[in-house]
């Protein structure tokens, strides 16, 4: 890129006001003694090199800059505005907009963009809106906004390929109005993230993938506002919503002629939600439909331990050791989420019975497992048949089913 010959960048393209020096092609204006550079759709492969770094506006939207170089925004330190929009961008050096302190616009949309790297927009720290929709994004770091948390006001990440957000960065947006993530895979906003987002004006989360919506007091407000909060723009149409007992509380706020409908269960399938009775959105306690009744195994050996439940929503599982204890992962113990636990290297006081208890919002329920350790002989030989006689009765052991 530095190969380009200088003799051409001087060859400045329209100039008003006096400015030393425009890329090729480019309009560059001095006006208010603010230096505009302008090269919109002029065929530009890259950013040009020779930006005068005085620049305070640069338009590079709708050319063919495939990535954004680590020099390519260098000393930019008064840049105000930059657009990048409709370009084949697919990487961005990491701090390669390093220098732009005083950026407060970025436009990065209509790019091929897949990932944005803990380091990728560092450096912006004056940065009031970062528009980045319609890439391809699958991938944003926690840590890439980092440097903007305080003062971004607008974030639209819209029209992505993202199934996650950082919510652990967007919940301290403290100064952030608008927030686009529609048109994305997302399928959980973590409880509580509004929480600290008093500037909030504007969420749309229309066409993700959400089943259910965390109780948040944002969403309260915003669906039945009070004289006391401002109205909020809150749209979260086209998502597969699940509904149950755990979105009673959104039903029961009262909300215009909305679009919203019920993707599940079956018996609410396509219906609007707001039309729903309330009665009609309910849970299924935790029912458990098999389980392991008892298990015989050799000191040492691996056991197995099983435990399946239904219910709406789908109920947790959770062991309870013979000494009233939850099971957690160790080295040698591991609970599954399906119900699972497995105990890799059994010993003497493992021995006992088991609890396997499966949880949901609408109740629990509790199954008795009994785990018998054989002990191994510790002294003296081990005889053939007394083996045998263990292999007999493991093998005798079926997974026993609940009527
Ligand atoms: C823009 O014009 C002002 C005078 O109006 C001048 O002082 C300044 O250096 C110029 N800036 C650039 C970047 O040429
Ligand atoms: C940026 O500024 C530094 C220090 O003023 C200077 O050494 C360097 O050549 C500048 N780079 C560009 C590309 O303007
Ligand atoms: C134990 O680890 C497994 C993966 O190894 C994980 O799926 C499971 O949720 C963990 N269980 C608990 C109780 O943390
Ligand atoms: C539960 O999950 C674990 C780990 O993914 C797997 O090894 C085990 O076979 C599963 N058990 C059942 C009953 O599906």
């Amino acid at each position: 890129m530095e190969s380009i010959p200088i003799i051409i960048l001087l060859h400045s393209g329209e100039t008003w006001g006096v400015v030393s020096a425009c890329p090729f092609h480019c309009v560059c204006r001095n006006l208010s003694e603010s230096l505009s550079t302008l090269c919109a759709d002029k065929g530009l492969l890259f950013v040009p090199p020779h930006v005068d770094r005085r620049t305070v506006e640069l338009r590079l939207a709708d050319n063919f800059i495939t990535e954004v170089g680590g020099n390519d925004f260098v000393n930019m330190t008064g840049l105000v505005d930059l657009t990048l929009s409709r370009n084949t961008i697919h990487q961005i050096r990491p701090m390669a907009f390093a220098d732009l302190e005083s950026l407060r616009s970025l436009h990065l949309d209509g790019n091929r963009l897949t990932t944005l790297g803990p380091k990728d927009l560092a450096g912006l720290t004056n940065l009031q809106h970062l528009i980045v929709n319609n890439n391809q994004l699958v991938k944003v770091s926690v840590e890439a906004f980092d440097d903007f948390l305080l003062t971004l006001e607008d974030l639209d990440m819209s029209y992505n390929n993202l199934r996650r957000v950082p919510w652990e960065s967007i919940q301290n947006m403290a100064s952030l109005h608008t927030l686009n993530l529609d048109h994305n895979l997302i399928d959980h906003i973590a409880e509580g993230v509004f929480g600290e987002l008093y500037k909030l004006a504007r969420l749309d989360m229309t066409s993700n993938r959400l089943r259910t919506l965390p109780p948040d007091p944002f969403f309260t407000g915003a669906i039945s506002p009070t004289p006391y909060n401002a109205v909020i723009s809150l749209n979260f149409g086209g998502n597969p919503l699940h509904c149950n007992c755990e979105l009673l509380w959104l039903r029961r706020l009262i909300r215009g002629d909305d679009m919203e409908t019920c993707a599940t269960p079956t018996h609410l399938a396509g219906r609007y939600f707001w039309s729903i009775p309330e009665e009609e959105f309910t849970c299924e306690p935790p029912l458990i439909t098999r389980h392991t009744h008892k298990l015989w195994v050799l000191e040492g050996q691996r056991a197995t331990l099983k435990c399946r439940a239904i219910g709406d929503p789908e109920p947790i599982i959770h062991w309870v050791s013979p000494d009233d204890r939850i099971v957690s992962n160790s080295s040698r113990t591991s609970s599954f989420s399906n119900g699972t636990l497995d105990i890799l290297v059994t010993v003497a006081r493992d021995d006992g019975a088991y609890t396997c208890i499966a949880i949901n919002a609408a109740g629990e329920a509790t199954a008795a497992v009994d785990l018998k350790i054989i002990p191994l002989p510790h002294r003296g030989g081990v005889q053939a048949g007394f083996l045998n006689d263990i292999w007999d009765i493991q093998s005798q052991y079926k997974e026993t089913t609940l009527p």
